[in-house]
Order: structure tokens, then C-alpha cells, then sequence
């Protein structure tokens, strides 16, 4: 999830004019520290699709998948253990009891609409004529930190549980992550711990075959 800084809020302005009188203006705001839930991931190009079941601890910043999709138009299925803390992802491979252990270079990005982000619009999703038919939900948007692009983002307006999200990539074009089943916690910590057969050790290598997809997953 790439849930991200830095904005100009020259917008922000006219953009409240537009607010309902009735309801106060939503914030950005941090999802619940601990999560669970399914996601699917798409490309614009088109070269990776993915559904993936996660956990998520924010604290912790640690987050693992269980993934399979398509890469390239080859089916694939992964299951990843990013640990942003330390520095270092593990590619589980829980049948063969394999492991890979791997640099995570990337920073660690929390559930989060981003303090500096703008409010584009609210939205219900269903309907708003009976109870229970529709939710409520917010969609911010800003720019990328190193401001190779934009993102969008979508939470819900109450809870502040995240609907989806989007963002700019050069090798990928737009990336569009949908959450779907979100529940806070976790159900098992020790999911973020990681199997007693994965390597200890530095150690690299074994998957640079993948490493578009790596770099993909790294931006979660
Ligand atoms: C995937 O398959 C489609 C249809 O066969 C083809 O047009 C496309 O070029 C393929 N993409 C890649 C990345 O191989
Ligand atoms: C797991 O082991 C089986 C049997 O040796 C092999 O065919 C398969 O490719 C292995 N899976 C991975 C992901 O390496
Ligand atoms: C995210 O959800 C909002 C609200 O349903 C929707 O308007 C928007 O199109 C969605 N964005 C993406 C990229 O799916």
C-alpha cells in the first residue's frame, strides 16, 4: 500500500466550498493498527494480477501475503512475508519448506490517508435510500513523495478502513489495489514470525529472475 506524502493544498480551498453544510469536513485519518483482510492488485499494462489474503501490523510495520495471480501471463503463488523494520522479506514456500530471504529497500507505508492529502470527493457506494444499503466512504488524492505521479485513495468515511487505492508507476503504469473482508487484528501473530527453516543469515539471490515482481510486491 502505497500510501503516500507531500501535497500542495492550493485546491483545498475551492474544494470546501463544494462541502455539505451538514457534514463536517472528513480529515485524513490512520486505519486500525492491526488488520486482516483480501485484496486483488491489477496493473494497467496488464502484466500482473493478484488476489492476496493479508495481515497487517502498523507498529510493527510488517505485513504478510498469501498471493496468486498472474505475472506476465505466467499463474504464480507466493507467499511473502515483508518485514519493513528489519529490512528483509521472506518468500515462504510452505509445502517444500523452502525459504528465500531478501533485501526490502523500500520504506514502509501505513495504512493511512496521508496528512497532506486532498479531499476529492465523498461518495456512498450502493445506495443511501435504505439503511444498510450503502457506505459512506472518502477519496483523497495527492502526489507521489519523489513525485513520479499521483495517487488516489478511498477509505471508508467512518472507521477509516481502506476501499482501495491507485498510483502511478513506470514499469506498471496505473496500480490498483481493491481491499474487500477487512477485519481488525490479526488472527495469528505468529504469522509475522518467520518459519523456523528460512534462513537466518544475509542472504540474497535465488529470485532475481522476478525482480520486477519483487519490486512490485516491495511497494505494498
Ligand atoms: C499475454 O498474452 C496476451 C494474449 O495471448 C498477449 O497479447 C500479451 O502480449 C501477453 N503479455 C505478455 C507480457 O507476455
Ligand atoms: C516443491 O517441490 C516439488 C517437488 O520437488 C517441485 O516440483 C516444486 O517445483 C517445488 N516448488 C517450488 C515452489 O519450488
Ligand atoms: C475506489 O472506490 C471509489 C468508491 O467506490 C470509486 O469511485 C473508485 O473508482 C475506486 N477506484 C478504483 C481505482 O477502483
Amino acid at each position: 500500500m502505497r500510501f503516500l506524502v507531500v501535497l500542495a493544498c492550493f485546491l483545498a480551498a475551492s474544494l470546501a466550498e463544494e462541502e455539505h453544510i451538514s457534514h463536517p469536513k472528513p480529515q485524513p485519518c490512520s486505519s486500525s493498527s492491526l488488520q486482516s483482510g483480501g485484496l486483488t492488485v491489477s496493473t494497467q499494462n496488464e502484466k500482473l494480477w493478484t488476489y492476496a489474503k493479508f495481515i497487517y501490523d502498523g507498529p510493527g510495520q510488517q505485513m504478510r501475503l498469501w498471493e496468486s495471480g498472474t505475472y506476465q501471463n505466467k499463474s504464480f503463488s507466493i507467499d511473502v512475508l515483508l518485514k519493513y523494520k528489519q529490512g528483509v522479506m521472506y518468500l515462504i514456500d510452505d509445502k517444500n519448506k523452502t525459504c528465500i530471504k531478501q533485501d526490502l529497500k523500500s520504506p514502509f507505508h501505513p495504512m493511512e490517508v496521508p496528512k497532506d492529502a486532498f479531499l476529492l470527493a465523498q461518495a456512498v457506494i450502493g445506495s443511501s435510500s435504505g439503511p444498510n444499503q450503502g457506505l459512506l466512504v472518502n477519496t483523497w488524492q495527492g502526489d507521489l513523495p519523489d513525485k513520479s505521479g499521483r495517487y488516489m485513495t478511498t477509505f471508508t468515511a467512518f472507521g477509516c478502513i481502506p476501499i482501495n487505492t491507485s498510483y502511478q508507476t513506470k514499469e506498471f503504469g496505473w496500480v490498483v489495489v481493491n481491499f474487500f473482508n477487512n477485519v481488525i487484528g490479526t488472527p495469528d501473530p505468529n504469522q509475522f514470525i518467520p518459519p523456523d527453516y528460512c534462513p537466518t543469515a544475509e542472504a540474497k539471490g535465488g529470485a532475481e529472475k522476478a525482480g520486477d515482481f519483487l519490486s512490485m510486491l516491495q511497494m505494498l
